[in-house]
């Protein structure tokens, strides 16, 4: 017997598209192996909100999206609603988001996700700005309703960093964590060592919708301390903020400096750090010189990877390669079906 999974779907960029595209091509997959039918019933971008109870056609609405059509233009467009004021009102069994991180507010992210866990909608994130902003509160309203809250699209794309860390270290102490989480930036110094310009590397990134909507995240290191976050919350254990990460970003690194450290057998790549120290954990992210023997140093253009050095699980190293944003959409998929085998869900 199929579900039908309610679904409301806040973007419809790269990855909010991303994932319509899996829904076209895998619905037969999807039902026939998992018994779920997700049915988008409620879409949102930068226009505003649109609510179709008996389902949008995720072929017709990606391709709408894609001929440059808003939101706002469907017929279903809800003139003067939120996504929040939308989530709060509307028959709805998930919420998938995938709206630009906003650090200063978290919106729209932080509102619609507070809507659907506060009437026990099970809710998967990519954008990290709620968790980096509220994770215990987002998880305290979670429990408070049964509502499950999955995000492991947000670090490393379809690198299952956070399921790993939450579910494969049990009773690990981490004593050390290093990784890169950031593919565009790992990716722009590369393109320079071989010769090509900054500014043309970040344009490559931003055409493959790989590059966050505001690239100064990317390159001035805050993408990569907002993961770091996200992994010290969910499975280091301790309540880590923002302001707890030491942040430098790869801006200031030059065409000179890039040629010096290759001419003595190094990269340099944009690193974050967890070392733990007697009750916590020192967090930064900054640029190193790494012998290009290191694992990280091994992470080329579009490769993230993370290091784990735990007393039971001696070091564990992970990489993926993610050239464009449908991993990430699949990362969601992947958060929604498991939420789904493991929620009961009404309706
Ligand atoms: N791209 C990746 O590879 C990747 C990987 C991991 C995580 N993520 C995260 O996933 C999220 C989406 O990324 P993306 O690459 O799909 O971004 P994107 O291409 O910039 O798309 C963002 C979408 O959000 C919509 N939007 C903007 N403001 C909004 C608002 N106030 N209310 C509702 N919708 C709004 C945009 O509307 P318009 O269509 O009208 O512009 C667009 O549809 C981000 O948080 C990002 O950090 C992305």
């Amino acid at each position: 017997m199929t579900k039908t999974i309610r679904t409301a779907l806040i973007g419809l960029g790269h990855v909010g598209r991303g994932f319509l595209r899996i829904l076209e091509e895998k619905e037969g997959r999807l039902a026939g192996e998992y018994g779920l039918r997700f049915q988008v019933v409620c879409v949102a971008d930068s226009s505003g909100v649109a609510i179709h109870a008996a389902g949008f056609d995720p072929a017709a609405l990606r391709r709408h999206k894609l001929g440059g059509g808003r939101v706002a233009d469907l017929p279903d467009y809800q003139a003067g609603i939120s996504p929040a004021a939308a989530l709060a009102e509307i028959a709805c069994d998930l919420l998938l988001e995938a709206s630009p991180v906003n650090l200063k507010t978290g919106e729209p992210g932080l509102s619609v996700t507070r809507a659907a866990l506060a009437r026990g909608i099970h809710t998967v994130l990519a954008n990290k700005a709620p968790l980096v902003l509220a994770f215990r509160e987002l998880h305290q309203i979670a429990a408070a309703n049964r509502a499950g809250l999955a995000f492991s699209a947000t670090v490393c794309g379809a690198l299952p960093v956070i399921n790993i860390g939450r579910r494969d270290l049990i009773a690990a102490d981490i004593t050390r964590l290093r990784g890169i989480f950031n593919s565009t930036s790992n990716f722009i110094l590369e393109e320079m060592t071989a010769g090509r310009s900054y500014a043309d590397a970040l344009a490559e990134a931003q055409r493959r919708g790989i590059a966050e909507a505001d690239p100064s995240l990317d390159v001035e290191g805050w993408d990569t301390a907002n993961k770091l976050v996200i992994i010290a919350n969910s499975f280091l254990g301790v309540e880590a903020k923002l302001s707890d990460v030491t942040v430098q970003g790869i801006t200031a690194i030059t065409q000179a400096d890039l040629d010096h450290y290759a001419s003595i057998h190094q990269h340099i790549k944009l690193v974050a750090e967890a070392v733990r120290t007697g009750d916590g954990y020192i967090l930064s992210v900054r640029p190193q010189p790494l012998p290009i023997e290191d694992f990280l140093a091994a992470c080329r253009s579009w490769e993230m990877g993370i290091e784990i050095h735990s007393d039971l699980y001696e070091i564990m190293y992970h990489k993926i390669w993610e050239a464009e944003p449908l991993p990430t959409a699949a990362a969601m998929l992947r958060d929604a079906v498991n939420l789904m085998k493991d929620h009961k869900v009404k309706g």
